[in-house]
């Protein structure tokens, strides 16, 4: 697929949200959202690590197959790992790993010129990523608040957009850099934690379902408590087995 028609003839805002296994992409292809990111922050909500400093090609090629095989109609964004693109012979070995994995794009943290021009060379569609950058950032404030900051990010946004990306995820930011950085560029922001101006938004999916008690940061929403659900529905399935009411004669082959 050509990189413009990713995210071509999608009717308002776009849609993303990450996923990381195959019943879970099933799920989301069926809810029929714009695109789905097996996302680096699997290092964190499946893997259980502080960041996304940890995670490997070889985790995201895995993650990005089991969500291939649910998503038969979503787009696939595959996330590039810390270190994954180092040099652009490295990406490009790399990003060529996600297409045949089954993803039609990849995304990469921060403005890096070398590493896009060669992925956009072989025709690899290319999503950007600005503002707070997990595999880099030394803390997880929002970025842009002072203005040096800002121009920076809406400098990075531009370039990106020269050197050919499809899209650019803009990740904690103020609303109104959010805005300016939105109506400056024709292509799509995506943001996350980057207020309602952006041309889409994303969210990790354990987030919006509510999957950690203690985790909500500001700019997620939940909207379901599965944690609690999931904990009432274990603690149920424990009672009954321990007084036999579970499995019942129609759970039992006679
Ligand atoms: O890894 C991820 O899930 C992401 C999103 C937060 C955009 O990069």
């Amino acid at each position: 697929m050509k990189q413009e028609d990713i995210i071509k003839n999608k009717k308002g805002k776009i849609v993303m949200l990450t996923a990381y296994d195959y019943q879970m992409a099933k799920l989301l292809d069926e809810a029929g959202i714009d695109l789905i990111l097996v996302g680096d922050s699997l290092g964190m909500v499946f893997q259980g690590k502080p960041d996304t400093k940890g995670v490997t090609m070889g985790d995201m090629i895995y993650h990005t197959r089991a969500v291939a095989r649910g998503a038969k109609t979503t787009p696939i964004v595959g996330d590039m790992p810390i270190n994954s693109y180092k040099t652009p012979k490295i990406a490009l070995q790399n990003a060529k790993k996600f297409l045949q994995a089954g993803a039609l794009a990849v995304k990469l943290e921060g403005n890096q010129p070398k590493i896009i021009l060669t992925l956009r060379k072989a025709k690899i569609p290319v999503m950007g990523h600005l503002g707070l950058l997990p595999q880099t950032a030394e803390n997880y404030r929002v970025k842009g608040k002072i203005q040096e900051e800002a121009e920076k990010i809406l400098k990075d946004a531009k370039e990106l957009e020269n050197l050919g990306v499809f899209s650019i995820v803009l990740e904690c930011v103020p609303e109104n850099l959010a805005k300016k950085i939105s109506r400056a560029l024709k292509i799509p922001t995506i943001g996350i934690g980057a207020g309602k101006y952006c041309d889409g938004q994303v969210l990790v999916i354990n987030d919006l379902l509510g999957m950690q008690e203690n985790f909500k940061p500001k700019h997620t929403k939940r909207y379901l408590d599965l944690s609690s659900e999931i904990k009432g529905a274990v603690t149920k399935f424990k009672e009954e087995v321990k007084t036999g009411i579970f499995p019942g004669p129609e759970h039992s082959f006679h």
